[in-house]
C-alpha cells in the first residue's frame, strides 16, 4: 500500500507538471508574437505617416486609408503634444483632445512600448511608436487590441492537457492497484512458504516463475529449505545409526550379565569368560562413543587453536603410538618422509586423521603385512599417500567407505571392535582443512589411502 500511495503522488506531481509547464510557456510566446507583430504594424504605419511634415487630420487619414484594413481595435495617432490627430473608434469626436497614456507619453519620448495582458476571456495588447520627422519627433503612433484568439488557444491546450492527465491518472491508478495486488500476492505465498518451513515442513517450496528480485529470493529460500531438510535427513539417519549401534553391545553386555544371574552354579573358567566379554562390550562402547563426541566436535570447533603444523613430526608420533599394535599384528611399518611438508591446521586434528588411517591400514592386514607412509610436497600440496598389503576394500564398497558408521563387513570388523566412524571423522577433518581424501585398490592387492592439503607458505600467514 505504501508503495502504491509513494507511486501515485509522483503520478500526481509530474501531471501537476505537465498541466502548468506548457500553458506558461505557450503563453509567453504567444506574448512574443504578437510584440513582434504590433511593432512591425506600428513600424509601418509610423513610417507612412513621417513621410508628412506635420500631421494633419486630412493627410493622416488619407494615409491610413492607403494602408487598408488594419486588423486592429483601435488605432490613435498623435501630435508632438499628444494632442489626437487620428482616432479609429471615434474620427471627430476625440480628435484635439490629449491622449494622456503612458505609452503614448514614452513613444513621444523615442522609444518603442509594448504591453501585454493576458485574461481568461481575451487578451488586451498595447503598442506605441514614434513618427520622426528628419530625427525628430513629430507624433506618435497607439495601437490597441483587444482579441480572444489567444485565450482560446491557451484555454483548449488546457482542456486538452486537462483530458490526457485524467485518462493518464487513471491508467496509472489501475496499474498502482494491480501492482500491489500482484506483489502483496507473491509476498504472501512466499511468507506462507517460510512458515511452512519455519513450522518444520522442510519439503516446501516456494513457487518461482520469473527471474525478477522477488523469485530470486524464492529461490534461495527454496536452496535453504532443501538444505536444511537434508541436515535434517542426515540427522535422523545419524541418529538411527548411532542408536543401533550402541545398542547392539549394550544388548550382549546384558544376555551376558542375565546368564551370569541365572547360572547360579557357573564354573569360574565361564564366569570369568564372561565377565572378559562385558569388559570388552563396554570398551567398545566407550570407544564408539568417544568417537561420536570427536565427530561433534568436529562441527562445532571454530578456527581456534590453528597454525603451521609439520606434518611428519605428527606422522613419527602416530606411527610410534601404533607400533605397538603393530608388532602384535605381526606388520611392518615404513615411512618415507619428504622435508618441508608443513600445513596450516590443527595439530591434534591432522595426529587423529594419520592414527585412523594408519590404525586401519594395520587393522585390515594381514599377518607378516607391511604398512608404508609416504609424504611429500608437490605442485603446492603437502600429500600424503598411506599403502598396506592388506586384504582390501570390494570395488562395490568403495563410494561408501567414508559414511558414518559404514563397515565393508560387519561380522569381520564386530570382532576386529570397529565402530565405522574413523574414516567418517578423516573425511570431514580432512576438508575442514581444506584438503581432500582419496581411496583407491593397489594392483597387487592391498589399499591405498591418498591424502592432500595445501602447502602453508610463510608468507601468507594466517591465509
Ligand atoms: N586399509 C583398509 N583395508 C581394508 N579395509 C579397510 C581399510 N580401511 C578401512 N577399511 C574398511 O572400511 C571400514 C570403515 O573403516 P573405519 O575406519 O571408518 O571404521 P572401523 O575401522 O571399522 O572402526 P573405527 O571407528 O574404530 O575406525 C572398515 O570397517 C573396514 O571394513
Ligand atoms: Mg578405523
Amino acid at each position: 500500500m505504501r508503495y502504491a500511495v509513494g507511486y501515485i503522488v509522483i503520478i500526481l506531481l509530474c501531471l501537476t507538471f505537465m498541466n502548468t509547464y506548457p500553458v506558461v510557456n505557450m503563453r509567453t510566446m504567444l506574448c512574443e508574437s504578437k510584440r513582434s507583430a504590433m511593432q512591425n504594424q506600428s513600424a509601418i504605419i509610423a513610417s507612412s505617416l513621417s513621410s508628412l511634415t506635420v500631421l494633419n487630420p486630412d493627410e493622416v487619414e488619407k494615409v491610413i486609408r492607403l494602408l487598408g484594413d488594419l486588423d486592429m481595435t483601435r488605432l490613435i495617432v498623435t501630435d508632438q503634444a499628444a494632442a489626437i490627430v487620428y482616432d479609429s473608434s471615434d474620427n471627430e469626436g476625440n480628435r484635439g483632445r490629449y491622449a494622456l497614456f503612458s505609452e503614448v507619453t514614452s513613444a513621444l519620448e523615442g522609444n518603442f512600448v509594448f504591453y501585454y495582458k493576458f485574461g481568461d476571456a481575451g487578451t488586451r495588447s498595447r503598442a506605441a511608436v514614434p513618427v520622426m520627422y528628419r530625427g525628430k519627433v513629430i507624433g506618435a503612433v497607439y495601437l490597441y487590441e483587444y482579441s480572444t484568439e489567444h485565450a482560446q488557444l491557451v484555454s483548449a491546450l488546457r482542456t486538452n492537457l486537462r483530458s490526457i492527465s485524467l485518462a493518464a491518472f487513471a491508467a496509472s491508478l489501475l496499474l498502482a492497484v494491480l501492482l500491489a495486488y500482484l506483489l502483496n500476492h507473491r509476498m504472501r505465498r512466499m511468507v506462507r512458504g517460510i512458515k511452512s518451513i519455519a513450522d518444520g515442513h522442510y519439503e516446501t517450496r516456494i513457487p518461482v516463475e520469473g527471474r525478477d528480485e522477488l523469485d530470486e529470493l524464492a529461490r534461495e529460500l527454496n536452496v535453504l529449505a532443501l538444505r536444511l531438510q537434508q541436515t535434517e535427513e542426515l540427522r535422523h539417519r545419524f541418529v538411527s545409526d548411532a542408536s543401533h549401534e550402541l545398542k547392539t553391545p549394550l544388548a550382549g553386555i546384558r544376555l551376558l550379565s542375565d546368564s551370569i544371574v541365572q547360572n547360579e552354579d557357573m564354573p569360574p573358567e565361564l564366569l570369568r569368560e564372561f565377565a572378559t566379554d562385558i569388559g570388552q562390550e563396554a570398551e567398545r562402547l566407550s570407544r564408539t562413543t568417544e568417537k561420536l563426541l570427536q565427530l561433534t566436535r568436529l562441527d562445532v570447533t571454530g578456527k581456534d587453536k590453528l597454525g603451521p603444523v609439520e606434518v611428519d613430526q605428527v606422522i613419527h608420533s602416530a606411527m610410534k603410538m601404533l607400533s605397538v599394535l603393530a608388532t602384535e599384528r605381526k606388520v611392518t611399518l615404513e615411512q618415507k618422509l619428504g622435508e618441508g611438508c608443513v600445513i596450516y591446521a590443527n595439530a591434534d586434528d591432522i595426529h587423529q586423521v594419520v592414527f585412523n588411517l594408519v590404525e586401519n591400514a594395520i587393522k585390515y592386514n594381514v599377518e607378516g603385512g607391511r604398512v608404508t607412509v609416504l609424504l611429500y610436497a608437490r605442485d603446492g600440496d603437502v600429500c600424503l599417500l598411506i599403502d598396506d598389503t592388506g586384504i582390501g576394500i570390494p570395488e562395490e564398497d568403495i563410494p561408501h567407505i567414508f559414511d558414518r558408521f559404514y563397515r565393508v563387513d560387519k561380522a569381520r570388523n564386530s570382532a576386529r571392535g570397529g565402530s565405522g566412524l574413523g574414516l567418517a571423522i578423516v573425511k570431514d577433518t580432512v576438508e575442514k582443512h581444506g584438503g581432500r581424501v582419496t581411496v583407491s585398490r593397489r594392483e597387487n592387492g592391498g589399499t591405498r589411502f591418498s591424502v592432500r592439503f595445501p602447502l602453508w607458505h610463510e608468507k601468507e600467514g594466517e591465509a
